[in-house]
């Protein structure tokens, strides 16, 4: 009579044992930006394969919009384990490397392609380790586009244009001294807050990409839009090392390839998603699109120059090099 309760108890073990293992690894993806741009659609497909290539083992849940971490808390997040995977722009790592600053150096990339380039370098692959120390890893890069400077005033054709004017940037000190080469006044300020600050003159301007400008409806509390492509907003997707360390080997495998296939879709996109909101801005007819000369451009590159100088400490004179070489 005895042996049955505690056959009954084995089996119950057991099957609790069986469910507790089947738990699928519940993978977050948080990001700042809106679904309809490279990124957020990156992170959806990363969704589909991992799911596809793990059925069962993972989960990924993907929070665009800053809807789960936003701006300067996605990075604590990260490391305290409260979302697997983030991907911040290569301008918000000023507190974990100095080294990532040398994708802010003004005009020092010519096109996307050449940031790819330089990416897929010794030196560029490298970086995506150069975090390890503070717990990040990094699992790849993603694209977004060149930079357009905006602001409220009718005119953005010269420095002379910014002058006193108060401009949004990232969490990036070369951001600050590039535009305070210019005599503008820099905010740092999360991407979040940008629209409406716009809107009520927190601030007089900001520097974005076509896919943001027109996602997040800059162009609409915005009177002009200068054609600058002075910088890139590009990003690293990094996770917190110890949790991919600690996953089991044929997850991480899954993941890493899913990141693969979803990074090479993300950044096929890029430039078709950019020209495809310039074209919307400009048929809404709402902000004016001022495209620059020649020589308007070398004004704004001779103004902005100074910065190479002021972090080339910091980021090192072989990195910038490598960078450089990049361009055709
Ligand atoms: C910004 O803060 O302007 C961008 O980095 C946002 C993004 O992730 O594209």
């Amino acid at each position: 009579m005895k042996s049955i309760p505690f056959a009954a108890a084995v089996l119950g073990l057991a099957l609790a044992a069986g469910v507790q293992a089947q738990q699928p690894i519940i993978v977050k993806v948080s990001h700042v930006v809106a679904e309809n741009t490279p990124k957020g659609q990156a992170s959806l497909k990363f969704k589909e394969l991992a799911e596809k290539r793990l059925p069962g083992k993972v989960q990924v849940q993907v929070f665009p919009n800053s809807s789960l971490f936003g701006d300067g808390k996605e990075m604590e997040a990260l490391l305290l384990g409260d979302v697997q995977i983030i991907v911040p722009s290569l301008s918000k790592f000023d507190r974990y490397t100095k080294k990532l600053q040398v994708f802010d150096l003004p005009f020092l990339f010519q096109d996307i392609a050449a940031v790819d380039r330089f990416q897929h370098s010794r030196e560029g692959r490298a970086l995506l380790d150069s975090m390890k120390s503070k717990g990040i890893k990094g699992l790849g890069y993603w694209h977004n586009g060149m930079k357009e400077l905006s602001s409220d005033k009718p005119e953005l054709k010269l420095p002379a244009d910014v002058k006193g004017l108060k401009f949004r940037i990232q969490q990036s000190d070369v951001l600050e001294a590039q535009f305070r080469a210019l005599g503008a006044n820099p905010q740092k300020m999360a991407f979040s807050e940008v629209y409406q600050a716009l809107q009520t003159g927190v601030v007089d301007g900001q520097e974005n990409t076509w896919s943001n400008i027109y996602s997040q409806k800059f162009f609409e509390v915005q009177k002009t839009i200068a054609v600058t492509n002075h910088g890139v907003i590009d990003y690293m997707v990094i996770t917190n090392a110890k949790w991919w360390d600690g996953l089991p080997a044929d997850v991480r495998k899954g993941l890493q390839e899913a990141m693969d296939g979803a990074t090479a879709y993300g950044n096929g996109l890029a430039n078709e998603f950019n020209e495809r909101d310039r074209k919307r801005i400009e048929e809404a007819g709402k902000a004016k699109i001022q495209t620059l000369s020649k020589s308007d451009l070398a004004a704004w590159q001779k103004a902005m120059a100074p910065v190479w100088k002021k972090f080339e400490p910091d980021i090192g004179k072989d990195l910038i090099q490598a960078a450089l070489k990049a361009n055709k």
